[in-house]
């Protein structure tokens, strides 16, 4: 083992280095060189598929730290403009401190909104970003002061909204056009928004009733490469002392087609069953998927929870069917016995609606391939 520093190499939810990150270098480079041509970025793809990942992985590229300063918020859980100010302005906060640089240091005179909310740290005297939500009071003013800062940085910035599509729910129903604007005014920030709702991200970038039509370079994330996961996940294994049949990895990449996160967790928990000096082979796959969707189960319990009883049944019908390309035929109504195809169709767009299927041009699938399982299991 010698220099591994964490325990488990298959990483889950969060950004360690290059050594624990498959690939993306196609990817990474793409968006550098947006970058460099001063162009702001949209990624869009089906969730989990690596898009948060891919934005910490090219801010941690050494040439892009050196020239830039790179701050990411994820705006998922938000549902206000003060919401948003709140994060970004934490963000810039915590990367700006350890710094100790001149610009840094005037975050405090510079965001003046703001400043009601900052207090001072009672053992060093220093500056602390401790403000609540309700110390954002005029976040629009917020917004212009975060912003102006951020064109005055002694390097270039580069800012990443992640699920970006959330925007759109907001509360104040302008924050589209004021984003554009803002964004657009920038000479020196850069931006890189991505999401997963498709529908949603297409409709913002490419529809031209929308503000930020045809304003950024939009680009699509796909599976990570067979063969390349397959020699990632082998050699993982050989670091730690451990071995793993090929076939094994290629099975696991069917199974979740190829979409990263489920992949990981799996891999995860074979690696953690197999016993050093061992190879994981086929006999350790049955297990480790029970393990890791038992470790799911309670909020399975609590999807469901949240569904009506008809979009229960539309549900299990199309997680046993895997995909389903004919939810509407009599036979699949039928078959499922789901009554008549407009409460289906309600249904279907409650399920969408709350993430819990997803439609592509193969037909409904069940978003989470671990809570098609588990249904399966058990019902
Ligand atoms: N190239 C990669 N190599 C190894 N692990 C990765 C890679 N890309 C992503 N991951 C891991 O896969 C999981 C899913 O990735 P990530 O969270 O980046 O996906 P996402 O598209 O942002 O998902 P969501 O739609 O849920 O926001 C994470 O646990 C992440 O650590
Ligand atoms: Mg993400």
């Amino acid at each position: 083992m010698g220099n591994n520093t964490i325990s488990n190499p298959f990483v889950v939810g969060k950004y360690v280095s290059e050594a624990y990150f498959c690939d993306r270098e196609q990817e990474t480079a793409f968006l550098k060189k947006q970058v460099d041509n001063g162009r702001n970025t949209a990624i869009i793809a089906a969730r989990r598929l690596g898009k948060s990942g891919l934005i910490q992985h090219f801010f941690a590229q050494s040439d892009i730290k050196k020239r830039y300063h790179t701050f990411y918020i994820d705006i998922y859980s938000t549902n206000t403009l003060s919401e948003f100010v709140f994060l970004l302005g934490k963000a810039i906060y915590k990367e700006l401190k350890p710094l100790h640089s001149q610009w840094g240091e005037r975050f405090f005179t510079a965001i003046k909104s703001l400043r009601p909310g900052f207090k001072l740290d009672s053992m060093t005297g220093e500056p602390i970003f401790d403000i609540g939500l309700g110390s954002v009071e005029q976040p629009q003013t917020s917004i212009d002061e975060i912003f102006a800062y951020l064109e005055a940085a002694d390097k270039p910035c580069i800012v990443a909204i992640d699920e970006f599509q959330q925007i759109a729910n907001y509360a104040e129903k302008n924050v589209e056009a004021l984003l554009r604007t803002k964004t657009q005014q920038c000479k020196q920030t850069l931006f890189i928004f991505s999401g997963s709702r498709r529908h949603l991200m297409t409709q913002m970038f490419h529809s031209p009733s929308k503000p930020f039509y045809q304003s950024v370079i939009t680009t699509d994330l796909k599976p990570l490469d067979k063969a390349v996961y397959t020699n990632f996940a082998i050699q993982l294994f050989k670091d730690y002392g451990k071995n793993i049949e090929p076939e094994l990895i290629e099975k696991v990449y069917d199974e979740f087609e190829g979409v990263t996160w489920f992949m990981q967790m799996i891999l995860n928990e074979l690696f953690a069953i197999t016993v050093e000096g061992q190879t994981c082979g086929f006999d350790l796959y049955e297990p480790a998927l029970k393990n890791v969707v038992q470790t799911q189960e309670s909020s399975y319990k609590d999807t469901l929870l949240n569904l009506s009883a008809r979009q229960k049944s539309v549900l299990f019908a199309i997680a046993k069917e895997r995909i389903a390309d004919n939810v509407l035929s009599g036979k699949f109504l039928k078959d499922n016995n789901l009554g008549t195809s407009s409460s289906v169709q309600a249904a279907l767009k409650g399920l969408l609606e709350k993430d819990v299927l997803t439609r592509t041009e193969k037909g409904y699938q069940v978003y989470d391939y671990f809570l098609a399982e588990w249904i399966r299991w058990n019902y």
